[in-house]
């Protein structure tokens, strides 16, 4: 308490976004354990764990940070809930090796199971997410998913006014408030309604598609029009915040400027942010010994073979049946290359209640299946594919190890895989492959070897391109590709976008006093 109170003034951040970095899973009436979350966000937003520090946000230390969120479980009685907040505030973890501090910092919201089915699985995943990567509606349903349109978006405004009222509950004034992704547009608008003098910002991790998708979506006004209520709106990408605009001028007939979009006198800035990662971490993991005995297993295993890598969410914006059907041509025209090359596919299972990720997740293993059936032998089999997700060592040395990373997602918002992939090749110099359509493209572009995922004929003759790369033109290319990793941080990806909001606020009160 004394130390507390010693402390230097600092303003506080509440971070909102959907998931906690931490999922919780019940043991018993009371009893929890807790699992840190998989997804670029959290990767992006989390520190690296320190015991000895009280931080967990990277890049935000002069702030006093709380995370609020959904902790991906079902609570529907009033003692879970205690005592999962209880087990948060107390940090009780069972996992050896977790010792974020983040779980003092972290504040639950509970939805119940009928919101989470109708906002989370339906609202967010069944439309907006295919929607804002050009997936469009699911195929097979598009008339049902058309009629449950109006009762998930209901529930998706029910479920942000949900966290509207826990962050309103916490709020202290001067806190700084920061919205993240697609499952929170309608945040900005109900914080607005609680306290118009609420500093509010708001990040898309996604694309924003082009101002003609946009528009197919029947609240596409509503969304646009709450997202405008933030002082500050951010993208990864310029291309992002240009469509955006072109949506607000196209559909609501606003004026957009510039600086951002402007509604009878008030301006919401919009810019881009494009995020980072940690570097540092990555680069300083692989002197670890567990990384060192890592890395000598794998190349023993893989001894006399050249490794290409998949590490994705088992998402469909992935490309991983194109990746995986790319990978088959090759190995058809280059029979030379079959007993020489293996590809490593982790492919952690994710929104599994979702019936679109359901489908994925045998389709590519029955692509997989007849792939090592065809080309398999009694001691090898071409693909290795795993449902799983790796701890941070493991992954170190996978992405070490590899000599071709292949990132085909069909849409991706930035990807930080690839970001991840070309911080622990400063040895090896590996090549990446990397989807045109993933935001990284724009960043690593020049280094990488850019494919359009969906042309199986040119991703299977870059992959031939990458394993024949002569070793000056691999080093210049990582060359210029690492030099950007390790100078566009997680870190000042979010000081950036804080302190700009901080910025934003301040001078729309002058501009409101002249
Ligand atoms: P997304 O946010 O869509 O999941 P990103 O590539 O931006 O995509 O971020 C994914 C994050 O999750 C990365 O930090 C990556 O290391 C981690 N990740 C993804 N798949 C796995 C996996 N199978 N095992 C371990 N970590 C994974
Ligand atoms: C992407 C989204 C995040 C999300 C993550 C994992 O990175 O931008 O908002 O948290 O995927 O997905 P999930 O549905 O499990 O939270």
């Amino acid at each position: 308490e004394e130390s507390e109170d010693r402390r230097p003034f600092r303003q506080r951040l509440l971070v909102v976004a959907n998931r906690l970095p931490v999922s919780a899973v019940r043991r018993g009436e009371d009893s929890w354990s807790l699992e840190i979350s998989a997804g670029g966000l959290v990767t992006a937003l989390l520190e690296e764990p320190n015991p000895y520090s009280d931080d967990f946000f990277k890049g935000v230390k002069e702030f006093e940070a709380r995370w609020i969120g959904w902790a991906g479980v079902n609570v529907p009685d009033e003692v879970g809930q205690k005592a999962l907040t209880r087990a948060l505030a107390e940090k009780l973890l069972n996992s050896a090796n977790d010792v974020y501090r983040v779980l003092q910092k972290c504040i639950p919201v509970f939805l119940d199971e009928e919101i989470v089915h109708q906002y989370y699985n339906g609202y967010c995943n069944n439309i907006l997410w295919p929607l804002f990567h050009y997936l469009g509606l699911p195929q097979e349903d598009r008339l049902a998913t058309t009629r449950s349109f109006q009762s998930q978006f209901a529930a998706y405004k029910k479920a942000n006014q949900m966290f509207a009222d826990v962050v309103n509950k916490h709020y202290e004034e001067g806190d700084v408030v920061w919205c993240h992704d697609y499952h929170l547009m309608f945040l900005p608008k109900c914080l607005k309604e609680y306290n118009s003098e609420m500093k509010v910002g708001w990040f898309l991790h996604t694309p924003f598609p082009s101002s003609e998708i946009h528009r197919t979506l029947p609240s596409r006004s509503e969304l646009l029009r709450s997202v405008l209520a933030a002082d500050l709106v951010g993208f990864h990408t310029y291309d992002y915040a240009r469509h955006f605009v072109s949506a607000c001028t196209r559909i609501l007939g606003l004026e957009g400027t510039r600086e951002g979009v402007e509604d009878q006198g008030r301006l919401t800035r919009v810019a881009a942010f494009p995020i980072g990662i940690d570097s540092h971490r990555f680069i300083s993991a692989l002197e670890a010994l567990p990384v060192q005995d890592h890395i000598r297993e794998l190349a023993e295993r893989f001894k006399g073979r050249k490794v290409m890598l998949g590490v994705d969410r088992l998402d469909m914006i992935k490309g991983i049946p194109q990746k995986i059907l790319a990978f088959e041509k090759f190995l058809e025209e280059n029979p030379n290359w079959r007993d020489k090359v293996v590809l490593l596919q982790i492919a952690v299972p994710t929104r599994t209640d979702v019936p679109e990720y359901q489908k994925l997740t045998s389709q590519v293993h029955e692509i997989v299946g007849r792939i090592n059936g065809r080309f398999g032998t009694l001691s090898a089999v071409p693909i290795h594919h795993l449902d799983r997700s790796l701890d941070f060592h493991a992954l170190c040395a996978l992405y070490a190890i590899t000599d071709v990373a292949l990132v085909t997602s069909l849409r991706d918002g930035m990807n930080l895989v690839s970001y991840e992939f070309v911080a622990c090749q400063d040895a090896k110099k590996g090549v990446l492959i990397l989807s045109e359509f993933a935001g990284a493209a724009q960043s690593l572009g020049a280094g990488a070897i850019l494919v359009n995922p969906w042309n199986i004929t040119e991703v299977a003759a870059s992959i031939a391109q990458a394993l024949n790369m002569p070793a000056d033109e691999r080093e210049k290319r990582h060359k210029h590709n690492f030099k950007h990793v390790i100078s566009h941080t997680a870190q000042e990806w979010a000081e950036t976008f804080v302190s700009e909001l901080n910025d934003t606020v301040v001078e729309a009160q002058l501009r409101t006093r002249q």
